[in-house]
């Protein structure tokens, strides 16, 4: 049986993180698209786990038993930190199986609970156009796509959890 869970970034996690994106669909449908170094992803991950433990930023590995299924991030948009742009990826050999809405749906359970940030919280998606499987992932849960998006070459989506 399947045993799925929702855990923190862990240091070891740095190279299955670079290599997911590093994947071509994952870099196409990235705002900046060039390929990240093993040098500046280190100095990036590394700020991310010092942000995480400071709780400046939550970042979360979903993972089936103990196979790493895909990362989720949130970083906050404001002081108030009652904000937060959501980043995500699932490993490129384990997508179309409905694990990037599984991770989403994860996420939003677990600030639900209200443990991890005060509520209300807002979560905002910033998505390309023709990203076809992450805007289902997010109107699939309930995201509004907002109707002024900052430009035609990005979609922002929109949920409140209270
Ligand atoms: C976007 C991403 C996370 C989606 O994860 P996934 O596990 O493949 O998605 P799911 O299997 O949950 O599919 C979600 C929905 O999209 C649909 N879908 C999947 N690929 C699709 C495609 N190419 N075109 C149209 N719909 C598609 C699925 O059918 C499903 O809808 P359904 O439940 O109504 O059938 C994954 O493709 C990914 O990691 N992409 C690269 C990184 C990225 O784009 N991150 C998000 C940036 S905003």
């Amino acid at each position: 049986m399947s045993n799925f869970n929702l855990r923190s970034i862990e240091s070891s996690d740095m190279l299955t993180i670079l290599e997911w994106s590093n994947d071509s669909e994952t870099r196409k449908q990235s705002f900046n698209s060039s390929p990240i170094s093993l040098e500046e992803h280190k100095a990036w991950f590394n700020r991310k786990l010092a942000s995480v433990s400071e709780k400046q930023c939550y970042f979360y590995i979903l993972e089936n038993d103990s196979t790493p299924i895909g990362s989720i991030r949130l970083d906050p948009i404001n002081e108030e930190k009652s904000s937060y742009i959501i980043s995500y990826m699932i490993s490129p050999k384990q997508r179309g199986l409905g694990y990037g809405t599984k991770i989403i749906k994860s996420l939003i359970d677990l600030l639900d609970e209200g443990f991890i940030i005060a509520k209300p919280v807002s979560l905002l998606a910033y998505v390309k156009p023709g990203n076809k499987a992450s805007i289902r992932c997010f109107q699939k849960l309930g995201f509004e796509q907002k109707d002024k998006n900052i430009s035609d070459s990005e979609l922002v989506f929109h949920l409140s959890i209270c």
